[in-house]
This record gives structure tokens, C-alpha cells and sequence, in this order.
């Protein structure tokens, strides 16, 4: 049987709920007019809490990407020694923006799987002066969780000038975050991941200090001068043309997420996190990431041996959900089921139950329900104890 709508597991872009489908398909307006002004106010005012921040965020049209490139290129000159502190993929990817730019960048790299190394951090920022360390908050390639506040703690008693700059395009949103308490400078995080609208935006906080390092750096940006946006943000617009159709799903997202709660909406990412975790091990599938530092957004595990992932794939997606598989070094090893955006628990379940149905009819060995079971005995679990701090 094949759905009408897809059970779409991967991690970003999520599934739209219906008034942000339909916020996107609204006529368009005039963005130097007073009603887009208000709603890129309504954004950014909507979105600092998220951020744990009382300063300005600037709303960039461009994939999550550009806004790691943005963060890159208005802090930093070329030549500043940058550490960049890689957990996987999208940590090598922002590494390699600062490369791409000239600056000096050492790496710091934890196997894949797991977090970094609070320790392993002090000990790197000892031996040099760094301008800026790169960190990766949620690495969406391996299902992992950084711990911001110790790794950013590290920075700050080791490295006191060092600026924080995180890419958090798949954690924001879902889970706590305080970049002005836990002294981080600038965070960055995308339209399709826990904010429930289409690919196209990159909200940018930056801290005071992270907004004065832009007057002095001396890397080459023209669309991405977050300065120029902070000055059009002023009278409400952006420098130039926005994805107009985004901003009003932004919005809608915005909305909706106020009429939930910040505290829901982590307790419900939780339940679908550990909800996906005990479902895939009770059927087996050994999760990939740390225990300890399990992602909240998306949760990666091994694909057994002996198991043809494509046409196991095939029959998953047949059935109406979509997985993500494993990237870059990852690829053919791992697969990753998304759970973040306005997912719930009753589609973690409907995962579980299409795994099952596809491992019988495939002649793996599977009790049927205890996917299901373990699923649901999770969630439950997580929403009666009230959840815990990410
Ligand atoms: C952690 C992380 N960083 C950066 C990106 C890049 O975002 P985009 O694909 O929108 O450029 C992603 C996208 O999945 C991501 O998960």
C-alpha cells in the first residue's frame, strides 16, 4: 500500500503542516511594504528565544549553507588561524568554507559517532591563538549532539577572544539553545529543519562582539554582509529581494510554535528522539551515535550485515516512508531516520511498523509489535518524566 502523503523520515526538509503550505502559496507582496516589515519583525522576535538571544538576527535567502559561509566570511580575515572542530560531514563542510576563504585552519576531528572532546579542545587552544573556532551543534551526517555549553565553555576559559561561531541548522529550534548564555557568537540555522517551512532561509545570530569583528574583517563578502542586513533590518526589509514565498511559511511556523510552547515542542522532539532509539533497537539495528550524545533531530543506525539496504529501501519507501541514508564515508554503512520539524510520535510509530512489516516481507527475523512497543513504551516514558535538558 503507498500513502497519499509520504512519512517523510529524513532530516530536513521536514513535512509542512497545512497553514504553512498554505501560507507559501499565498500572493506575494511588496517586501519594501509596512506588512512585510512587520512579519520579519514578528520572525526575528519570534525566533531569539529559540537562539537564547537578545540580539539581532539577520534572515539571509539562501540554503543553510550560505549562512555557515555568511558566518565565515564577516568575522574573519584571511590568513585568522581558525580551529575547526569536526564531528562529521557538515563539520568538514564548514571547515572547508574557511579554507575556501583563506583562512589558517587546524582541525580537530572526533571519529564518527561521536562528540567532541571538551578536553581535547583546551588542550588544542592552548598551544595557539585562535580567532575562531568552528563548531558543529547537532551533526546531522551521524546523529550526534555536541555538548555547546561544555565545548563552549572550553573555548571561553582557554581562549577568552576566540570567537564561537555554530552551525545549529538542524538543532535550532528543537531543543534548548542559550548562545548569549553560553557565550557562543554567531548561530546559524535553516528554514527546512525544526522551523517547519521549505529550504530557502538562514537565520544568522550574531552576539555584540561577533557584530563589532565585522568591522574589521577583511574576507570578501557582497550578499552575504550581514551588516547590510542588520542596516535594511532597521526599516524592516532585507537588502534585497527575499524568498517572499518562505518568509510567510517562516511565519506560520513561528506561529504555530508560539501556540505550542518552546517547552513542548523540545518534550515532543524528545519523545520522537527516544522513541526512534528504542524502536530501531528492538529490532535490532544498532544505533551509531554515542549514547551519551545522541541527536534530539535525527538518529543514524548501522545497516546489519547482510542486509541489502537497497531494496530494503525500496520496499520502506514503497510503503510511504522516506529514510535518509548515510553521507560521504557513511554511505552504504548507516541510514538515518529525521525526527524534528512538526513531527509527532505517531509517525515514529508508523515507521516502526512499516520497518517490521518490510523486515517479515523480506524474510528477516522480527517480531511483529516490538518495534512498535518499544516505540511507544519510550515516548511514553519521556513525556511522563517531563523530558530532560538536552
Ligand atoms: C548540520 C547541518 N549543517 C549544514 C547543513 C547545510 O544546509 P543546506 O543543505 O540548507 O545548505 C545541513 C543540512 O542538512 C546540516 O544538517
Amino acid at each position: 500500500m503507498t500513502r497519499f502523503e509520504p512519512n517523510l523520515r529524513i532530516p530536513g526538509p521536514t513535512s509542512l503542516p497545512p497553514s504553512v503550505r498554505e501560507a507559501g502559496g499565498r500572493q506575494m507582496i511588496n517586501h519594501r511594504g509596512p506588512e512585510f516589515a512587520a512579519m520579519l519583525g514578528r520572525i526575528r522576535a519570534g525566533m531569539q528565544p529559540y537562539f537564547g538571544t537578545d540580539s539581532d538576527i539577520a534572515i539571509v535567502s539562501s540554503a543553510g549553507t550560505g549562512g555557515l559561509e555568511a558566518a565565515v566570511v564577516n568575522v574573519l580575515s584571511p590568513g585568522d588561524r581558525v580551529l575547526a572542530v569536526s564531528i562529521g560531514a557538515f563539520g568538514d563542510r564548514f571547515a572547508r568554507i574557511a579554507e575556501t576563504y583563506g583562512a589558517n585552519v587546524d582541525h580537530v576531528s572526533a571519529e564518527w559517532g561521536w562528540a567532541a572532546d571538551p578536553a581535547e579542545l583546551q588542550e588544542r587552544l592552548s598551544v595557539a591563538d585562535y580567532r575562531a573556532v568552528l563548531l558543529t551543534h547537532n551533526e546531522t551526517s551521524t546523529g550526534v549532539m555536541n555538548p555547546i555549553p561544555a565545548l563552549a565553555a572550553a573555548i571561553r576559559a582557554t581562549a577568552p577572544d576566540a570567537l564561537v561561531l555554530v552551525d545549529s541548522v538542524s538543532g535550532l529550534g528543537a531543543v534548548p539553545f542559550e548562545m548569549d548564555a553560553w557565550g557562543c557568537d554567531l548561530v546559524v540555522t535553516g528554514s527546512q529543519k525544526a522551523w517547519m517551512a521549505a529550504p530557502g532561509l538562514a537565520m544568522i545570530a550574531a552576539s555584540e562582539r561577533g557584530w563589532a569583528a565585522m568591522e574589521t574583517a577583511r574576507m570578501p563578502r557582497f550578499y552575504f554582509d550581514l551588516r547590510k542586513h542588520r542596516e535594511s533590518g532597521k526599516s524592516g526589509e532585507t537588502p534585497w529581494t527575499p524568498a517572499v514565498g518562505v518568509v510567510f511559511q517562516v511565519d506560520e511556523g513561528l506561529r504555530l510554535m508560539a501556540a505550542e510552547g518552546a517547552t513542548a515542542i523540545f518534550a515532543r522532539h524528545e519523545a520522537c528522539a527516544v522513541a526512534t532509539q528504542a524502536g530501531l533497537e528492538a529490532l535490532g539495528f544498532q544505533l551509531f551515535a554515542d549514547p551519551d550524545h545522541r541527536s534530539r533531530t535525527v538518529t543514524a543506525a548501522l545497516i546489519p550485515d547482510g542486509l541489502d539496504w537497497k531494496a530494503f529501501n525500496a520496499e520502506v519507501k514503497r510503503r510511504g516512508v522516506v529514510l535518509a541514508g548515510g553521507q560521504g564515508k557513511l554511505a552504504g554503512k548507516i541510514f538515518r531516520v529525521g525526527h524534528l520539524g512538526s513531527v509527532i510520535v505517531d509517525e515514529i510509530l508508523g515507521t516502526m511498523a512499516t520497518l517490521e512489516e518490510v523486515m517479515a516481507a523480506t524474510g528477516r527475523p522480527v517480531e511483529i509489535g516490538a518495534g512498535v512497543a518499544a516505540a511507544q513504551r519510550a515516548a511514553i516514558a519521556s513525556i511522563k518524566g517531563g523530558g530532560s535538558p538536552a
